[in-house]
């Protein structure tokens, strides 16, 4: 996330490195590596191994779900694992990759609570079984104006949902990061209020595409993709999926959000992905698809839901200006 400092008005380091120099390397590397389909590479084959060998996943077998396969070329691994924004450890984008091997992810349990007539708490493999895994194949888009394409493994979140029986009283879901100094070194940095609390109305979380995700490109989740349990809303700004997850709170009204109360006029509640409403710092009609396009490739067009158009529903009669 980009963030401007109370003090200096200036963006992050951290987020201005050009990364894309590099990548213009690697692409034409790339080039030579994969077929014209853009299947699995052989550099990206040789890579992910490379990467394996040292970080020992674990398998994680799911049904992909063929509703929900973009056709778009899937992200190398090692760009998806190495390229992130998890501030708990670090607010530069390689940080977590290195500094997050210190979460300890199980025993983890979820605590589900609030407006729900069977409140639980659950241990991450009671979690897993609640419905069948399914790997599904996402467009991410951050809202600092980058994309990536995954295929996450989880299940629709309105599983654990109905399981849970929500009362007429809630009109929300809000989840609840780990917070731990001990473990996540950027907590240690009071750059958000932590713990990172993210939001979603009701019939948002009930949206089939809303996905409790457990791992990634056929594993477990790497510690710097948010194990063990984190959400993806392929239709909202990355920063709407919050990672390594320990609570989920149904609230009658709006959870406040880490990121809407760090900078309310920059990350709005809802955050939908819509190239007509530009950050007031940058425009969002574009995106860069990271370990694909370099610094000199133009730009492609963000599609309004990133293109998850099945969405728009939710939002009938809503000045999606007002409510950013
Ligand atoms: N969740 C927590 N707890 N902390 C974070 O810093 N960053 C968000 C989101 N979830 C973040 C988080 C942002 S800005 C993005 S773009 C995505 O995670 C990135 O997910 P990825 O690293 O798996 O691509």
């Amino acid at each position: 996330m980009l963030i401007q400092r109370k003090s200096d008005n200036i963006i992050l380091p951290s987020e201005i490195t050009p990364r894309e120099f590099v990548d213009a390397r690697r692409q034409f590397l790339k080039q030579l590596a994969m077929g014209a389909a853009g299947g699995t590479g052989l550099l990206e084959m040789a890579g992910r191994q490379a990467f394996a060998q040292s970080d020992s996943p674990r398998k994680l077998a799911a049904t992909t779900n063929s509703s929900y396969v973009v056709m778009d070329n899937r992200t190398p691994y090692k760009d998806a694992t190495t390229y992130n924004n998890f501030y708990e450890f670090g607010t530069d984008k390689s940080e977590p990759a290195k500094t997050a091997g210190s979460l300890k992810t199980r025993p983890w349990t979820v605590s589900i609570e609030g407006e729900v007539s069977k409140p639980v708490k659950l241990d991450l493999d009671s979690l897993m079984k609640m419905a069948p895994l399914e790997e599904r194949i996402y467009r991410l888009r951050c809202v600092e104006g980058w994309s990536m394409v995954i295929p996450w493994i989880g299940f629709s979140l309105s599983n654990l949902i109905k399981k849970v029986e929500p009362t007429s009283n809630a009109k929300y879901v809000e989840f609840t990061s780990l917070a731990d100094r001990s473990q996540m070194p950027g907590v240690r940095d009071d750059v958000l209020n932590w713990p990172y609390v993210e939001g979603l109305r009701m019939d948002e979380a009930m949206h089939p595409l809303a996905l409790l995700t457990f791992g990634m490109y056929g594993e477990v989740l790497p510690n710097q993709n948010g194990a063990p349990v984190r959400m993806v809303l392929p239709w909202k700004y990355g920063f709407k999926s919050a990672k390594s997850i320990v609570r989920i709170r149904f609230t009658s009204s709006q959870p406040k959000t880490a990121w809407n109360l760090a900078a309310p006029h920059e990350y709005g509640f809802y955050s939908n992905v819509n190239p007509d409403v530009d950050h007031p710092r940058w425009s969002q009609a574009s995106e860069r698809r990271i370990g694909e396009d370099g610094y000199f490739t133009k730009k492609r067009k963000t599609l309004m839901f990133n293109g998850y158009s099945e969405v728009a529903g939710l939002y009938s009669g809503m000045d999606l200006r007002k409510y950013y």
